[in-house]
C-alpha cells in the first residue's frame, strides 16, 4: 500500500508535520510521497494509496490557503470516490472555540459525501497545546495503521 501525505497549510504547520510524518513513514520501510494540496489534482486521487490529509484552519472554520483549489474542484467536478481510502488530521487552536478544527472537518465531511472512505478517528493538533505537531500526527499515525491491519 502506498502512503501519500497531503498538506493543506497557510502558515507552514501542515507542511512541517507532513514532512515529520513523511520521515517516520519512511523509517518503517514504507512507501511515501508528500505533495502540498495546491499541486495535488483530484484526478490523481487512486484506490491503491492511503491518502493522509493533513490540514489546517483559518478565517472562521475555513479551509487555508493551499487546500482551497482542491476543495473547489471536489465541489464542483463532484468525482466519484468510492474506493478511496484516506485518514484525516486537522491543525487547529482551541482558542477559535466554535470554529476549533473545521478547516479537517470540511474537508473530510465533502471526500465522504463523494463516497471516500475514512480510516480511523480524525487526529486533532491544537496549536495552544505545547505539543510539537510532527510528533502529534506521528502518534496519531500509528495507531490509524494498527486499524488497517486489524481489518485486513
Ligand atoms: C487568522 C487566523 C485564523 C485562524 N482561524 C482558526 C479557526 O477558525 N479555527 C481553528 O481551529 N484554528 C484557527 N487558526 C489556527 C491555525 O489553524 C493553527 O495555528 C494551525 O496550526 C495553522 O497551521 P498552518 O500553519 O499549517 O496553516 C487560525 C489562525 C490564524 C492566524
Amino acid at each position: 500500500m502506498k502512503i501519500q501525505v497531503l498538506f493543506g497549510t497557510e502558515s507552514g504547520n501542515a507542511e512541517i508535520a507532513a514532512e515529520d510524518l513523511a520521515e517516520s513513514i519512511r523509517n518503517d520501510n514504507q512507501e511515501v510521497e508528500v505533495h502540498d494540496l495546491s499541486s495535488f489534482s483530484i484526478a490523481e486521487l487512486q484506490h491503491d494509496s492511503l491518502y493522509v490529509f493533513l490540514c489546517s484552519t483559518y478565517g472562521e472554520g475555513e479551509l487555508p490557503n493551499t487546500a482551497l483549489p482542491f476543495y473547489a474542484d471536489l465541489s464542483v467536478v463532484r468525482p466519484d470516490l468510492s474506493g478511496v481510502r484516506y485518514a484525516m488530521f486537522g491543525l487547529g487552536d482551541t482558542f477559535y472555540k466554535d470554529t476549533y478544527g473545521q478547516g479537517a472537518t470540511k474537508l473530510d465531511d465533502k471526500l465522504t459525501e463523494l463516497g471516500a472512505q475514512r480510516t480511523g478517528e480524525i487526529g486533532r493538533y491544537d496549536a495552544s497545546s505545547w505539543e510539537p505537531v510532527g510528533e502529534g500526527a506521528v502518534v496519531w499515525f500509528a495507531g490509524v495503521l494498527e486499524g488497517v491491519s486489524a481489518t485486513r
